[in-house]
């Protein structure tokens, strides 16, 4: 009887610590102003629609210049070219295609994200696999793969087949033991593999370097992609051949999936699909979609399988 009270008590614990606290967290995100834009449609001017456009134009959406400049009047008119970018940011996402600020549109755009965008800048095409099937989207939903390449399907030289990598020496221990059991799952599903570069203090001459090298930064460091605090963006990395992957010092990182905290090694697959040649996908469940929630693992998937092997044509 007690230990049967004590099981419902804890589960309900489990269950408030896993439901609960996270939507509390990830409001305090740098993506938490689109809480205040709720509700707004075409037509509407509402304070910081500016900062949503932002937002968009970040991710691949809108292809506003000057954005970024603090000069420029600060646009806060909800206007077509707004309303369509957000269909075609609700389509990617499998939400109704109301091109409106619903709610479940605002708690989609708030999940903690990769930094790199979604889509190739002109606001329609699709996260998807080529735009043969544009015409029917729907239907195909569900008969063609959602993976899909960086724009000239940049990638390694069939030859080389073995990446090195190496990590910033700030790195924790246990930051790189995760990243290297991404990379592992990585060589264990392609024909890739991976092979760390140690650096000590005898082998600092020669100038060494790897093909893939990675480090934590915080704010703005250098790249013109500065990170942003807790949530929010996670993580970048680069196309082939550049090999840069940058993880934000500042994430609530956790080893496995922990309530409010962000696994480290779920972003780590991720961002080493990008360093392989991959995009983001629209299938949810995929590594390489954009968006993970706090307190959650991810493996690679088919989606993210095939996809590297239909890059590197391998069977
Ligand atoms: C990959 O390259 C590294 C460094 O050049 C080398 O130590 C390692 O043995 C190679 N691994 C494979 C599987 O070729
Ligand atoms: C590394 O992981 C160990 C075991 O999980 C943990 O006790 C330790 O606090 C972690 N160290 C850091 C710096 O996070
Ligand atoms: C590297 O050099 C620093 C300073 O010279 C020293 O404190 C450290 O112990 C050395 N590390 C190794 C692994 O030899
Ligand atoms: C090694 O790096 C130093 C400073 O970064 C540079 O001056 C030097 O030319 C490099 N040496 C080689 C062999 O690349
Ligand atoms: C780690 O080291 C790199 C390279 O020295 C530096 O640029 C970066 O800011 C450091 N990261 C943190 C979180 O201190
Ligand atoms: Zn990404
Ligand atoms: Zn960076």
């Amino acid at each position: 009887m007690a230990s049967t009270i004590f099981q419902a008590f804890s589960s309900l614990i489990f269950l408030f610590t896993v439901l609960i606290l996270p939507v509390f967290s990830t409001n305090q995100s740098p993506f938490g102003f689109l809480e205040n834009m709720q509700g707004s449609h075409k037509g509407d001017q509402v304070e910081g629609l500016y900062e949503l456009k932002q937002y968009l134009n970040k991710f691949g959406y809108l292809n506003i210049q000057n954005l970024q400049s603090t000069s420029v009047e600060k646009d806060d008119r909800f206007d077509d070219l707004l309303e369509a970018a957000i269909k075609t940011y609700q389509l990617n996402y499998h939400l109704n295609p109301t091109g409106a600020l619903d709610s479940s549109t605002v708690s989609t755009m708030m999940l903690p994200r990769c930094g790199v965008s979604d889509i190739m800048i002109d606001g329609t095409s699709r996260m998807r696999a080529g735009q043969k099937k544009m015409n029917h989207p729907r239907k195909s939903m569900h008969a063609v793969s959602h993976y899909q390449f960086f724009s000239g399907s940049p990638k390694w030289p069939l030859d080389k087949a073995n990446l090195t990598y190496l990590f910033n020496a700030n790195t924790s221990s246990n930051a790189t033991s995760a990243i290297a059991r991404a990379f592992d799952k990585w060589a264990a599903s392609t024909h890739f593999t991976f092979t760390q570069i140690f650096l000590d203090n005898s082998t600092v001459l020669p100038n060494v370097t790897a093909d893939i090298r990675i480090g934590f930064y915080s704010k703005d460091h250098g790249d013109g992609y500065p990170f942003d605090g807790p949530y929010g963006v996670l993580a970048h990395a680069s196309a082939p051949t550049s090999g840069s992957f940058h993880l934000d010092a500042d994430e609530p990182w956790s080893i496995g999936p922990v309530a409010d905290h962000i696994d480290l090694e779920t972003v780590a697959l991720h961002e080493i699909g990008h360093l392989l040649g991959l995009e983001h996908s629209s299938v949810a469940e995929a590594i390489m979609f954009p968006s993970v929630s706090d307190g959650v693992a991810k493996e690679l998937h088919g989606d993210d399988v095939q996809g590297i092997k239909d890059l590197y044509n391998k069977p």
